[in-house]
């Protein structure tokens, strides 16, 4: 049976993929903070769903889940570095802690899990590397620097790791999300208010990116950008700059303390 990994498999588009990977018969071992929603999938979907709660952010747990996970699935086929957290901030009011925290989640820990999949992947000659990057790697956007810096490194990690795999039979498929219609996409429009020409644009569903997801590792596929407007940051990138850093409308300041 094929063994996935989904990280950030409690919400959102992780939880999508969990789905979306168990209806194609795989066995998901699915990796969150929050043991009650990693439960609820596994009253949902049955005994596939392999959960493992462990805190992304803490360097100790990163990878430290993973020998026991392989020993109850087989080797990794399908690694899915999917956790992800936001700061939607002004940078001056992000804690040091908060910064770090979010770079080992979205960077860090991903290229560490990347580390610990790779030699058995290699030595197999077949394995898959998901990496969920953002269409803030493409158009890093005023408001957050930090997700925009870390979706940046992973985007490019990824990429460069495609090519150095390219004599192998281990693909990457680096995924640039637009906004999707997850808890996270929400929380940053309490934040900042989608603008007019926003609203315009579509949002994406996460069962249908999962889906896509799916695919693209089954056919090898470089990228996935989606939804699919978002495609023009990649393609006009000085165009892209102009209008991130002329039009886009910044989070508020911090109230100062009283
Ligand atoms: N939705 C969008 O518009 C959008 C756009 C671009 C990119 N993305 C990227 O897509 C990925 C999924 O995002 P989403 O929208 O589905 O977000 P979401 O609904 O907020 O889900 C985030 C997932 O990450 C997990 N996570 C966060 N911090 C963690 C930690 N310290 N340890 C373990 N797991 C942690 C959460 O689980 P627990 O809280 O249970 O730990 C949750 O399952 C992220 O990498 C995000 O950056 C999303």
């Amino acid at each position: 049976m094929t063994h996935v990994i989904v990280t950030g498999a409690s919400s959102g588009i992780g939880r999508a993929l969990v789905r979306e990977y168990i209806g194609a018969g795989a066995a998901v071992t699915a990796v969150a903070r929050r043991a009650a929603l990693l439960q609820e999938l596994v009253d949902e979907l049955g005994s596939a769903v392999h959960p493992v709660v462990a805190d992304l952010s803490d360097p100790a747990q990163a990878t430290a889940w993973l020998p026991a996970a392989v020993a109850a699935c087989g080797p990794v086929d399908v690694l899915v570095n999917n956790a992800g957290v936001q700061i939607v901030a002004r940078t001056i009011d992000v804690s040091i802690a908060q910064m770090r925290a979010l770079f080992e989640v979205d960077l860090l820990t991903p290229l560490a899990l990347i580390q610990a999949v790779l030699p058995e992947m290699l030595a197999r000659d077949r394995g898959a590397i998901v990496n969920l990057a953002s269409v803030a790697a493409l158009a890093p956007t005023p408001g957050m620097t930090h997700y925009s810096g870390a979706k940046a490194g992973l985007g490019a990690a990824s990429e460069v790791l495609r090519g150095e795999l390219r004599d192998t039979g281990v693909t990457v498929v680096t995924v640039y999300p637009g906004p999707v219609d997850t808890p996270m996409a929400r929380a940053a429009y309490d934040i900042v208010p989608p603008t007019a020409a926003v609203k315009l644009l579509p949002e994406g569903v996460p069962a249908v990116l999962a889906h896509r997801i799916r695919r693209a590792v089954e056919r090898r596929r470089a990228r996935i950008i989606y939804p699919w407007v978002y495609t023009l940051t990649r393609h006009t990138p000085a165009i892209t700059r102009f209008m991130m850093d002329r039009f886009t409308p910044l989070p508020p300041p911090r109230a100062p303390a009283a």
